[in-house]
């Protein structure tokens, strides 16, 4: 009577099997860390420099005590703050036509190495794309490749998720630079 019968042995083995299973398919994330989108974008930078105020798409906006809004403060041009509406283009070119904006803001945030805060959304009203793409995280510029978080999104990029690569692609005296986007979305709808 107390020898357990093949049938529930069997059951027993079973359901130790479903268990571990199921425990490993936990531990696995319910989101494949593969994107379902990728986008490449450049954006383009012109700072005001007392001179060029009808190419300039950026302004000092605020200037620690010691500096000014017209040139960017010295130690890494720590507490400046810069609101930009870039031309965005498909190529490395500034005079290809522009796709969107990049509107936002940067702020120098570090007075020993040359580092920033991003806050921008990429405004899309073109054949390609309509809606927005929105953007947060620092950017240490000194850095080859610089990842921040891409929070959200409108319209075609409705509820989008990601990281957005960004790499300096061009960088001209302080008064021009360029930047490429390289986003992967891992979350779409
Ligand atoms: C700014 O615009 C002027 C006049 O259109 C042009 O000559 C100059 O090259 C432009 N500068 C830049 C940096 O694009
Ligand atoms: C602004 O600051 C820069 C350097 O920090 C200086 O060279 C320039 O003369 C200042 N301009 C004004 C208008 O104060
Ligand atoms: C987007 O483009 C359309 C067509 O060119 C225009 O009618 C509309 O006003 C634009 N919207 C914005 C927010 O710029
Ligand atoms: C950025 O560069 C610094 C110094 O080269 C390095 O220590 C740091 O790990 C880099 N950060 C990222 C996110 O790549």
């Amino acid at each position: 009577m107390s020898r357990k019968s093949p049938i529930t042995n069997l059951l027993f083995f079973l359901l130790i099997f479903l268990f571990a299973f199921s425990a490993a398919g936990k531990s696995r994330s319910h989101h494949p860390r593969r994107p379902c989108r990728h986008l490449v974008f450049y954006f383009h930078d012109i700072i005001y420099n007392g001179e060029n105020a009808e190419n300039a798409t950026s302004a000092i906006v605020g200037a620690p005590a010691w500096g000014n809004t017209t040139i960017l403060a010295g130690q890494n041009h720590f507490g400046d703050m810069v609101v930009f509406d870039d031309p965005i283009t498909m190529d490395n070119n500034l005079h290809s036509p522009a796709v969107g904006r990049a509107q936002g803001f940067y702020i120098y945030d570090r007075k020993e190495i040359f580092t920033a805060w991003l806050g921008f959304s990429f405004v899309f009203n073109s054949t390609e794309h309509r809606g927005s793409l929105n953007f947060a995280g620092a950017d240490p510029l000194m850095n080859k490749t610089r990842d921040v978080s891409v929070i959200g999104g409108t319209g075609d990029f409705f509820m989008a998720r990601g990281i957005a690569t960004l790499s300096t692609d061009s960088f001209e005296g302080e008064v021009y630079f360029r930047l490429r986007a390289d986003i992967n979305l891992y979350e779409c709808w």
